[in-house]
């Protein structure tokens, strides 16, 4: 594959193991004891988080990624009745600039960088939170930017997205890969003319059928780094 190839990486989900969130749930539903719905309340506070970039999107209505997961926190919170307080929610939004990298993203983005790609972040969050969040799961290093969808005050999958990310990387759309577990994600970079990975992390997790299929599926990063590197 030509040097010049670039992998953008999506973070959360694929770079980063959102689970740490489940271990702060349980223990601060724990209190009122409701951490059995902690994973449950994982969940539907991602998929609320997303829900709420697309419909930010098309209205028009953009703010930072943060405030997306911070107000899902909050509908979350009132839709389970899990009574948090706001110090506990605070502790939550917290956990999420700290969550650990998935184990085998060292390896698999050195082995990467050694072929010759160029690895770059690619996320709905903002540089600062990114750059910061990468840094304390000892990945920063690892990339050479930060590319932020808050530089075009837009959410993933809006085409404008994909194509400032190949405007940054000033590469051509063949030498473009998008990796991400997120199928949304996965599709809209196909749709936008890039190349995409899907990072299948869930064996049972299933893709939209829309027709629009990933270049390359595989189960984690390594695996990646086997067939593109
Ligand atoms: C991202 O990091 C939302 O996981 C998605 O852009």
């Amino acid at each position: 594959m030509a040097a010049t190839t670039v992998l953008a990486f999506d973070v959360y989900g694929t770079l980063i193991d959102t689970h740490g969130v489940v271990t702060e749930l349980e223990a601060r539903l724990g209190r009122s004891g409701k951490e059995g719905m902690a994973a449950e309340f994982s969940r539907r506070w991602r998929d609320k988080q997303l829900e709420y970039s697309f419909r930010r999107g098309l209205m028009g209505a953009y703010v930072p990624f943060g405030q997306c997961t911070r107000e899902a926190l909050d509908f979350t919170d009132r839709a389970l009745q899990a009574q948090l307080a706001d110090v506990d929610k605070e502790h939550l939004m917290a956990v999420y600039a700290r969550l650990p990298a998935f184990p085998e993203a060292t390896e698999a983005l050195a082995r990467l960088s050694a072929a010759g790609m160029r690895c770059v972040a690619f996320s709905n969050g903002t540089f600062e939170a990114v750059d910061g969040l990468l840094e304390q799961a000892g990945l920063r290093e690892r990339f050479e930017d930060v590319i932020s969808v808050d530089e075009v005050k837009r959410f993933k999958p809006d085409p404008a997205v994909y194509a400032y990310l190949r405007n940054r990387l000033d590469v051509a759309p063949g030498d473009t890969w998008l990796i991400s577990s997120n199928p949304f994600d996965v599709i809209g970079a196909r749709h936008a003319g890039l190349h995409a990975a899907w990072v299948r992390r869930s064996l049972d997790a299933p893709f939209d059928p829309w027709g629009i299929e990933p270049d390359l599926t595989v189960p984690d990063l390594v695996a990646l780094a086997n067939r593109l590197g």
